[in-house]
């Protein structure tokens, strides 16, 4: 199974800062035996795009979508838009876009099926808050949003999907949850898909970790089994960090 390296940056990188990240982060030496994308904001995409070329590594990455196709839903972006990019992932249902845009969990369910339906794959994003971990709900809160999130996916797709384990607790504040621990949770994510969906696709699901990932400690996650690859928010906004942390997380 190769690994999945996606850059989030977040709220940061309109088109002119855009297009010089993907320039710098070319000239890095990047691991071959690697997938790596990159989640740009959607204004940024063109710029993205441009400077990318016909070059398919970092991988286009869009950081949320809408469900409807064309039509009255003012400000929104449909999954066949992003496609006219070349977007090949795209990440739904962040802790951020629950929490502050107040994203349910049948939202998360529309986006995802919207994606794969027009051949993007979804990177669906689950994690507990800090009071649910502290009260020790983090399994069940896990396995509530795996469900919902996997409903409407169609089992016969030729489009995977990729599922991210992100403890809210863990995303930005340098406290990293433990691999062990992580590789828990993402064993509680895989049973949910074969119990929900079937065997095969539970075996083949990629399952990224996200949450104060950086150079020093990624390595340790992508030797957990378990652990498909990292989502990464803060360490990605340089592209020579994450150019290192590439090279780190895998040595070609
Ligand atoms: P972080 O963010 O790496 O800055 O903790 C991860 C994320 O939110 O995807």
């Amino acid at each position: 199974m190769r690994m999945l390296l996606i850059a989030n940056w977040k709220m940061h990188y309109g088109p002119i800062k855009a297009g010089g990240w993907i320039r710098a982060f070319r000239r890095e030496r990047l691991p071959k035996n690697i997938d790596i994308a990159v989640a740009v904001p959607h204004v940024s995409l063109a710029a993205a795009r441009a400077s990318l070329g016909r070059a398919s590594i970092p991988a286009l990455a869009a950081q949320d979508v809408f469900w409807g196709e064309d039509g009255p839903y003012t400000g929104e972006i449909s999954a066949s838009m992003l496609d006219e990019f070349g977007v090949q992932y795209c990440l739904v249902g962040h802790s951020e876009r629950r929490s502050v845009m107040g994203e349910t969990d049948d939202m998360v369910a529309k986006k995802a099926a919207a994606l794969q339906k027009a051949g993007i794959v979804p990177v669906i994003c689950v994690g507990e808050t800090s009071a649910q971990y502290k009260k020790g709900e983090t399994n069940k809160i896990i396995r509530q949003q795996t469900t919902a999130a996997i409903a409407k996916l169609d089992v016969d797709s030729k489009t995977p999907f990729v599922f991210a384990y992100e403890p809210v607790w863990s995303i930005g504040s340098g406290k990293a949850c433990p691999a062990q621990k992580a590789k828990e949770v993402h064993d509680v994510i895989r049973g949910v898909i074969q119990k929900k969906m079937n065997e095969n696709i539970a075996e083949k699901v990629l399952i990224l970790y996200g949450g104060s990932i950086d150079v020093n400690n990624i390595a340790e996650y992508l030797t957990t089994t378990g652990i498909n690859g990292a989502l990464v928010g803060g360490a990605s906004l340089d592209p020579r960090v994450f150019g290192l942390l590439c090279r780190t997380a895998m040595p070609s």
